[in-house]
């Protein structure tokens, strides 16, 4: 039934005018002279930080040799604490914006690259127009106008650029930044902070002989499988090695890859201790022997080397795998991951390679240990569903050589009648990555993320890979082939057009993205 396009075009129209009405009593539309600067501050909105982030053209030196251009965001304070913005000192990426849970925040985006961009708080629970919705892109030498309160739980998460088409080449070009959110639960806790609280964002880049970045080569079969870079870097960084005390740490790891996902596990064979996930800390730490990261996803991990000497080193690895899942022909299995991971990165098929290197330099006497508990999340209640019985399905299929959700793919304002949610409800929504029939051979892995809220797994079945953590708040999941994974939304607040789409940028930018309507 809702495969039916007359039926949605009818619905789509109907939803265009509410949007146009509502946009327009807010001066927002698009189509109005200087839309952006059209906005203006609310006077009755009295921001605790107030900065302006502006994407812009510069240059550094990554390798060594001739520096290397970039986009870069940059942030000026005007009013509220300056520590709040840590510029991360060589590297392309953007400040890291610091917020406690209950500040209100203003930023003016202002965009100096040449072209159309926007900016996404990935996993911030903001307004439908705070969202940085590709319909809300603004040219060159124009702003946008962003005022919300920080009501997500304390957490890592992130900024970066939504215009349609064009995400994974901003991101690549260096546009992404760390959004980091403190409550009192979390102060509580009495976690590793100051230099014990290191973020980590990891990505993978390729150069050429000049050190320029080369994003995608032009083959056919990359915008299939999505880009892969043949360097890991790190907070912007190559070879990056973090020197450690004999200490525990809190390391907030981001995967800011625009496809490539990451089979990380520490070297030395200590198992991974699991604190948070993208929504903040879990109740209690878990454990892996390893774990998956997907692009978009985060992970905190808890890293003690309090008993290990000074010089000690060890590497967070990532390590080959095999997608599996049905099929699983030649792209699947051979080339796109296991494969690809190590030609890309010079190394023979199925062979690790470090992330990062960990260094104890220097003895400390600290007294951080693991807290049984970290926080309370409560149980997921899979029956507050109203939808219990027929929870809403998604298809991650193939069709006609492009990624698709339900056989569809995106388009900017449009939105079909199994698109629509209410206004206050639950529902459980089903991903189905169960393969594209004869497309098998093309079954691929797809990070599923929602915009605007934080959602909790229900269940994951399929195919049995140990490395999730599903236990905690999630905003973008991972679902190798062969899978199928429930989660539980609570549309609560916040009516308009949110996003949901694959988080491999390659297939975004093809359209493997699709608007919801919260309807009132
Ligand atoms: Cu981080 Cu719509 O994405
Ligand atoms: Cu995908």
């Amino acid at each position: 039934l809702g495969f039916d396009s007359r039926h949605s075009r009818r619905h789509f129209l109907k939803l265009a005018g509410y949007g146009t009405l509502g946009l327009m009593a807010a001066g927002l539309w698009p189509g109005f002279d200087g839309f952006a600067a059209g906005q203006t501050p609310d006077t009755e909105f009295i921001p605790d930080l107030d900065i302006t982030l502006s994407a812009r053209p510069g240059e550094v030196p990554v390798l060594p040799g001739d520096p290397t251009l970039i986009w870069r965001y940059h942030a000026t304070v005007h009013k509220g604490d300056r520590t709040r913005i840590a510029e991360i000192p060589r590297s392309y990426l953007g400040p890291i914006i610091k917020v406690h849970q209950g500040e209100k925040i203003r930023i003016r985006f202002r965009n100096a690259i040449p072209e159309e961009s926007i900016v996404h708080w990935h996993g911030l629970h903001v307004p439908a127009i705070m969202d940085g919705h590709p319909r809300y892109v603004v040219p060159q030498g124009q702003s946008y106008l962003y005022e919300f309160e920080v009501k997500n739980r304390a957490g890592t998460y992130w900024y970066h650029p939504h215009p349609h088409g064009r995400t994974g080449p901003q991101v690549y070009r260096g546009l992404a930044g760390l959004f980091l959110v403190s409550d009192e639960e979390e102060q509580a806790v009495g976690l590793p902070d100051g230099e014990y609280d290191v973020p980590l964002v990891i990505q993978d880049r390729t150069f050429d002989s000049g050190n320029q970045l080369v994003y995608m080569s032009g083959h056919r079969m990359e915008r299939m499988t999505g880009f892969l870079g043949d360097m890991i870097m790190v907070n912007g960084l190559p070879d990056f090695t973090l020197p450690v005390s004999t200490a525990a740490y809190r390391l907030r790891l981001l995967n800011g890859s625009n496809s490539r996902i990451y089979k990380l596990a520490w070297e030395d064979g200590r198992p991974l201790t699991i604190i948070g996930t993208d929504g903040g800390l879990l109740e209690r730490p878990v454990f892996r022997r390893y774990v998956f990261l997907s692009p978009g996803e985060r992970l905190e991990i808890w890293a003690d080397f309090s008993d290990n000497p000074v010089g000690y080193t060890t590497s967070l690895l990532s390590l080959p795998f095999d997608v599996g899942g049905m099929g699983g022909g030649r792209m699947g299995r051979g080339m796109m991951m296991g494969g690809r991971t190590g030609q890309n990165l010079n190394l023979p098929n199925g062979v690790a390679f470090s992330v990062f290197k960990v260094k104890v330099a220097q003895p400390v006497k600290t007294d951080y240990r693991l807290p049984d508990t970290l926080s309370e999340i409560g149980p997921v209640r899979p029956d507050d569903a109203a939808n219990f019985f027929r929870p809403r399905q998604f298809y991650l299929t193939m069709r006609h050589m492009q990624w698709t959700i339900n056989g569809r793919v995106f388009q900017m304002e449009e939105v079909a009648d199994d698109e629509i949610v209410q206004l206050g409800s639950t529902e459980i929504w089903e991903f189905n990555n169960t393969g594209g029939g004869m497309m098998n051979m093309m079954n691929m892995p797809h990070p599923i993320h929602l915009h605007g809220k934080q959602f909790r797994v229900i269940e994951r079945s399929g195919v049995a890979h140990e490395g999730y953590v599903d236990e905690g708040w999630k905003d973008t999941v991972l679902l190798m082939p062969g899978e199928r994974i429930k989660i539980l939304v609570d549309f609560d607040d916040y009516p308009g057009m949110f996003l949901y789409h694959c988080h491999n940028l390659e297939h975004e930018d093809m359209g493997m993205m699709r608007n919801y309507f919260v309807r009132e």
